[in-house]
């Protein structure tokens, strides 16, 4: 099953509600929530009022992408806010063991990140643990930027591994998706899709979203 993840990061802010209404009558089940601090990346999206506020008119899973220096240090108001997926950067965490643990304990969903320059060995120790790894296949920061390639090949691996210790672990990609490269993505073995730019920059998201569904229709 492949799950569909549209980012809002490329949403228009001033009208959210209807965004996310946009991908609830598209029967999308994920929306992905990137939030940036202008530590970690060298921007600033949103953070904790914003989802709050969200959170009241979406039944969405809310996956939440956590580009923030120290994750560990608002874990619980993340899960408070109403999130049910938390992804924080192992680039960005001191203690990855005790944060997925503690994510757990507040009955969410535990997700970790991985740039695309960091060994990816570094997330594959981890994946037991997980509910979640989500392989960055653009730099964090911003949307709107080209697919790398090599990320294909770290897809893989996580997905080996997965697939060999017959883990639940979800596998995510994120970063320069679009319907040109999204079936290599899915066979390379991620089984959570992230869209911004693709989705909400199209002239028509409804009509946009249909096409990456009827791929996916071909994998199930
Ligand atoms: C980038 C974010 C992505 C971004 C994806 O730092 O993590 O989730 O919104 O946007 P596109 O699909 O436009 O690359
Ligand atoms: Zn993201």
């Amino acid at each position: 099953m492949i799950n569909f993840a549209p980012s809002v990061l490329s949403a228009d802010f001033a009208k959210l509600s209807d965004e996310l209404n946009l991908l609830e009558r598209s029967n999308i089940t994920y929306v992905h929530i990137d939030v940036m601090d202008g530590m970690f990346v060298p921007n600033i999206s949103f953070g904790m009022p914003v989802i709050e506020c969200i959170r009241k008119v979406s039944s969405l899973i809310f996956d939440t992408h956590l580009m923030i220096e120290k994750p560990e240090r608002y874990i619980k108001e993340f899960a408070d806010c109403g999130c049910d997926i938390i992804d924080f950067h192992i680039e960005a965490c001191k203690d990855i063991p005790k944060t997925i643990k503690k994510i757990k304990s507040l009955g969410k969903k535990a997700g970790a990140a991985i740039k695309p320059k960091t060994d990816i060995n570094d997330i594959i120790k981890y994946l037991d643990e997980l509910d979640l790894a989500l392989v960055m296949s653009v730099e964090p920061g911003f949307g709107g930027q080209k697919f790398m390639p090599e990320s294909l090949k770290r897809v893989e691996k996580c997905a080996d591994y997965i697939s060999k210790n017959n883990l639940k672990c979800e596998l995510e990609i994120d970063g320069g998706i679009n319907l040109l490269n999204v079936k290599d993505a899915i066979n390379a073995g991620a089984n959570v899709i992230v869209a911004g730019s693709a989705v909400f920059k199209s002239s028509d998201p409804f009509e946009e979203i249909k096409k990456y569904k009827k791929i996916f229709s071909e994998f199930t």
